[in-house]
């Protein structure tokens, strides 16, 4: 079959795109607002963009405030700070919670019963229960062109400026224990997947 995304496709129950692309780290980003208010919510449109500098990146679409912007983004432009915490699987059901639409003066991370952690580097708290961070400064946010004129989505760099690492996940080598993280991927539609030692295997690169 053939999707043009332009164009619908009546066969099909959704746009396929996101299910396509999958599984999707997804970045749960705490910020503060310029008021001091902590913010967190998850964000699959999420990647690393390069090793050096380390930088990530997320995708915010529009939200129906005043400024059109959802509460990270305006955070985050403003403040210039945020933190990437780890989604796994023991805190996916919370994840899911700090997705919900809240007020900005709403503390996200206490509403979903969090305990905020303070940063090394940056003025924004860590969720304690996640076993990784990455402290981020912002480098620049870019409106991604959009040629139908239909939704708005900004695309926001950051440069990682400390990485948290739970003692426990690393190994006598030095290497991150992926298995006992037990990160969380989104899938299409409402589905997420989690990686554990049965779904990891290794291939050697050639020379
Ligand atoms: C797993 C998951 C992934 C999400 N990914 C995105 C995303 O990449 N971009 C986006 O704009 N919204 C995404 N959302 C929705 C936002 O989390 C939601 O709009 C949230 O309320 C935004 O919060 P904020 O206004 O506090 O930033 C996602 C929701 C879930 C549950």
């Amino acid at each position: 079959m053939f999707y043009e995304p332009t164009k619908g496709n009546q066969r099909l129950a959704k746009n396929p795109f996101s299910s396509l692309i999958v599984p999707r780290p997804i970045g749960w980003i705490s910020s503060k607002s310029s008021d001091g208010v902590v913010n967190l919510a998850p964000y699959s449109f999420f990647n690393a963009v390069c090793y050096r500098p380390p930088t990530v990146m997320f995708s915010s679409g529009s939200s129906t405030a005043e400024d059109g912007k959802k509460d990270s983004l305006r955070n985050i432009e403003s403040t210039g700070q945020f933190v990437c915490n780890l989604v796994t699987w023991e805190t996916c059901e919370q994840m899911n919670q700090t997705s919900a639409s809240v007020p900005p003066d709403r503390d996200e991370m206490e509403l979903a019963g969090l305990t905020p952690l303070s940063s090394n580097v940056v003025d924004v708290p860590r969720v304690a229960e996640a076993p990784v961070h990455l402290e981020c400064q912002f480098v620049q946010s870019i409106e991604v062109p959009n040629s139908a004129n239909e939704d708005r989505y900004v695309m926001i760099l950051g440069e990682v400026v400390g990485i948290h690492i739970q003692d426990d996940l690393l190994t006598d080598d030095g290497l991150v224990n992926v298995a006992r993280m037990r990160p969380v991927g989104r899938l299409g539609y409402n589905d997420y997947t989690h990686i554990d030692s049965s779904s990891i295997f290794t291939i050697k690169r050639p020379r």
